[in-house]
């Protein structure tokens, strides 16, 4: 297909000499905020610069698509965003291309497929037992809390533990030093590829010192964690043949065939606790603002728990979780209005039209995952729709689309239902706004800032 116009061509908000549209992303927090309101504005295809970068924003939801699944040989993601995540030693399946990005995801697929994911119930429902306890605690003092840490602290939990093999226990030890890392790593990541130029290459801010810091610390825990992982194997032959974790398989992966170098080990390894982790706290704590909004949605999802569970206060099986229907309705609902990757990084590897533009190859795409996939519904919070199975909506793009389509996404509904299912069935949720209301910051995931709640213990035999 011929394209009929070119970049040039294209609408977009007003720019100014030499700086363009970067002074309207100086926010980084708003980034996606900024981009889906010129996307509401000039429709499917956009044009924003930043400096002398050209950036094209793509709204229309089948281009969206057909770009995602026409990886890895068509299209890639950001170069600066390789370099990046390369240069914190986070390079991995995230960002590796080719053949690279090829071996990596076919073992980040074996440890995340359904059957791995049944072995590892067990380290899910420890920690929604920790959950349940911590959350309970909070319950009887009946105080207001931020509910993103306890979230965030489940979630870490369970993704170390898978990640390599380590229940790090943050719910009952308190906030573990590797936590705040973590959390320090993810707003850094979101600043520098918002950045219009790498002047920390350059000069290093104090954010970007401390940056150093956390990374010096990341690095020697999971390299504790690779030591840990090699004594266990050397111990136990048998873990190079069925390995008990991520780590274990890429070790297994690397014994066997060299396939794998220590530091691409490293890489994964954080990457996956960082693809795993703000991911999945931020997008139950999105669906808990929502359900104190929606106290019959509340309702309905608490008599389901009770249903479900009986007596027990959380699911003890994994086949407990696939009975969750209405669970799963509300947070595929949540995710749908509150998806906590918004947008999508990518660039064409040769000149393609899209839009019926002319895109040279190397041209920095925003795919506006949220906006193209929340169709006419807009935002009426209604999780029903979810659960006649005409409406699953084929076009959802909260977990991506195409041969990179998330690999975590199983872990994340089992982990997401089974704490859900868990505050369902135990407590009633009030919103505490009196500092404000709640929004949405953008910080690498989209994260709810401001939000607080409170508890009330539910009666359990109800
Ligand atoms: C609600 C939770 C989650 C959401 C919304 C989410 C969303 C996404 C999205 C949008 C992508 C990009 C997909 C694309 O480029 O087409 C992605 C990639 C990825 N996710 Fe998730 N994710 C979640 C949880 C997880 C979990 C729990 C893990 C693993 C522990 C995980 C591991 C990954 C990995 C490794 C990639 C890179 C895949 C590749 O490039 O081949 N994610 N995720």
């Amino acid at each position: 297909m011929s394209a009929g116009r070119t970049i040039a061509d294209l609408p977009g908000p007003r720019r100014l000499p030499l700086v363009g549209n970067a002074h309207q992303l100086l926010r980084v927090s708003r980034v996606h905020a900024t981009s889906e309101r010129w996307a509401r504005r000039y429709g499917s295809i956009a044009r924003v610069d930043v400096g002398r970068r050209r950036i094209v924003g793509i709204a229309d939801p089948d281009e969206i698509h057909r770009i995602l699944r026409e990886r890895p040989d068509g299209f890639r993601r950001w170069a600066e965003q390789e370099a990046i995540f390369d240069e914190l030693g986070m390079g991995g399946v995230f960002t590796a291309e080719g053949e690279q990005w090829r071996r990596q995801r076919k073992l980040v697929v074996t440890a995340l497929n359904a059957n791995h994911l049944h072995r590892y119930f067990h380290v899910v429902r420890t920690s929604a037992e920790r959950l349940y306890r911590r959350l309970g605690e909070a319950a009887a003092a009946g105080a207001s809390i931020e509910i993103g840490k306890p979230l965030t602290s489940y979630a870490i939990d369970v993704t170390s533990a898978l990640a390599f093999g380590h229940d790090l226990n943050t719910l009952e030890r308190g906030e573990n030093t590797l936590q705040s890392h973590v959390q320090r790593t993810f707003g850094m990541l979101a600043r520098r590829l918002a950045a219009p130029v790498p002047y920390w290459r350059w000069v290093k801010l104090p954010a970007d010192r401390a940056l150093d810091r956390s990374l010096a610390a990341l690095h020697a825990a999971v390299e504790g964690f690779i030591s840990q992982a090699r004594e266990r194997i050397a111990k136990r032959p048998e873990l190079l043949e069925e390995p008990e974790n991520f780590l274990e398989g890429m070790i297994a992966a690397q014994q066997a065939d060299g396939r794998f170098t220590d530091r691409e080990i490293v890489g994964n390894t954080l990457l996956l606790l960082f693809a795993g982790e703000d991911t999945t706290a931020h997008t139950l704590a999105w669906t808990i603002w929502l359900l104190a909004r929606h106290p019959d949605v509340q309702a309905r999802l608490a008599a389901e728990a009770s249903e479900v569970l009986g007596r027990d206060s959380f699911p003890r099986e994994h086949e407990t979780v696939a009975t969750l229907d209405y669970c799963e309705a509300v947070l595929r609902e949540a995710m749908r209005i509150k998806s906590v990757a918004p947008m999508g990084l990518l660039e064409p590897l040769a000149d393609t039209t899209i839009c019926d533009t002319h895109i040279p190859a190397g041209t920095r795409l925003i795919l506006l995952l949220r906006h193209a996939a929340l169709g006419e519904r807009r935002s009426a919070f209604e999780p029903e729709r979810w659960l006649e199975e005409a409406n699953n909506d084929p076009k959802s793009l909260t977990f991506g689309a195409g041969p990179r389509f998330c690999p975590g996404r199983n872990l994340a509904f089992l982990e997401a239902k089974t704490a859900l299912a868990m505050i369902a069935r135990n407590f009633e949720i009030e919103l505490d706004d009196s500092a404000g209301p709640v929004s949405e910051h953008f910080g690498f995931t989209m994260i709810p800032k401001g939000l607080r709640v409170r508890l009330r213990q539910r009666a359990t035999d109800e």
